[in-house]
């Protein structure tokens, strides 16, 4: 099959979640629900024909490796695969230069890092696209995939609330920025210590983040219920302080009981049943966690055809 031709815009990338407006959100929405079909029914979706996505990561993974790396081929290309250990990146290589090169070769890059700044500094001397695949600051392949979810299973996610209880982490900041562009309300609850800083998001108003010390209100009436582990990774060394400061924040049957009645429950994953959420829950008839895993393959194949084709339809 022919592959589309190329888009002729200006270069796009996808390093934080207002990157797309609120229009383009809904279009790779939208089209992630038709490869999702069309993937159902075996049907060969190869809009990317012959394209090369190469992967960079500087951090462990499961999902986002596997939903990129089968996304790619699905759609007709390839993929390749690199870490910090097996790369010049490992040795000190700029990222800048790493960026200059990777990206003469390939159509695309994903990169899963630690500072925001170095995914922008890739972005900065890159000629192709880059996607973010996770930084400390934020994770929006995930957030893009639990709205997806959200919609396929309870409708608009406008004028609901969604609870986030825990690490005012890369997720929480992330979901702050899709409340704010799609018109939801943020519960945050989290820990002394370990709230979102205002330094870094300003004073949202009102109907966009309501904070609470106690995890139980912040649940109540919320129409998503989620959260993460107490550690993300790169924070390992502050892994026995924050198992003591997060002890009250784990999502049991109480926090799920004064939600919604038809609330549902979402974890990016990888999970640890017992510290942040019971088996319970996660378990549980309204967890819908593994649908959240599947999706990240559904629409990140909807963003990569977005960021090469623009809008094909
Ligand atoms: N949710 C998520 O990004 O999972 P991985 O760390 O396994 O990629
Ligand atoms: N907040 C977690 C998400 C893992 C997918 C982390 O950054 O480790």
């Amino acid at each position: 099959m022919a592959s589309t031709p190329p888009q002729t815009g200006p270069l796009r990338h996808f390093l934080q979640f207002r990157d797309l407006s609120r229009d383009e959100i809904r279009y790779v929405l939208d089209r992630a629900r038709l490869i999702k079909d069309k993937f159902k029914r075996y049907q060969p979706h190869h809009t990317l024909h012959d394209r090369n996505l190469a992967m960079v990561f500087e951090k462990a993974s499961t999902r986002t490796r596997v939903s990129f790396e089968a996304g790619m081929y699905q759609l007709g290309g390839s993929v390749i695969h690199l870490t910090t250990g097996d790369s010049q990146l490992g040795r000190a290589e700029p990222i800048e230069d790493t960026a200059r090169v990777i990206s003469r070769m390939v159509d695309l890059v994903m990169i899963r890092t630690f500072e925001q700044t170095r995914i922008e500094r890739f972005a900065a001397h890159s000629r192709v696209p880059v996607i973010n695949g996770l930084t400390n600051e934020f994770h929006p392949c995930q957030i893009l995939a639990d709205i997806f979810t959200y919609i396929e299973h309870a409708g608009p996610i406008e004028g609901k609330t969604v609870a986030w209880i825990g690490d005012g982490n890369n997720m929480a900041y992330t979901w702050l920025q899709a409340a704010e562009m799609l018109g939801f309300r943020l519960h945050v609850s989290a820990p002394q210590g370990y709230q979102l800083d205002r330094k870094r998001i300003g004073q949202p108003s009102d109907t966009v983040l309501r904070e609470f010390a106690d995890p139980m209100q912040a649940c109540r009436g919320a129409h998503l219920v989620t959260t993460d582990v107490w550690t993300s990774m790169g924070y390992e060394a502050e892994n026995e302080e924050r198992r003591r400061a997060f002890a009250d924040w784990c999502v049991d049957a109480e926090m799920m009981a004064v939600a919604d009645p038809a609330a549902l429950f979402m974890h990016c994953l990888p999970a640890h049943r017992g510290e942040e959420v019971t088996g319970e829950v996660i378990d549980g008839p309204q967890s819908v966690v593994w649908d959240e895993a599947e999706n990240r393959l559904h629409v990140q194949k909807a963003l990569m055809e977005f960021l090469l084709l623009g809008q094909v339809a």
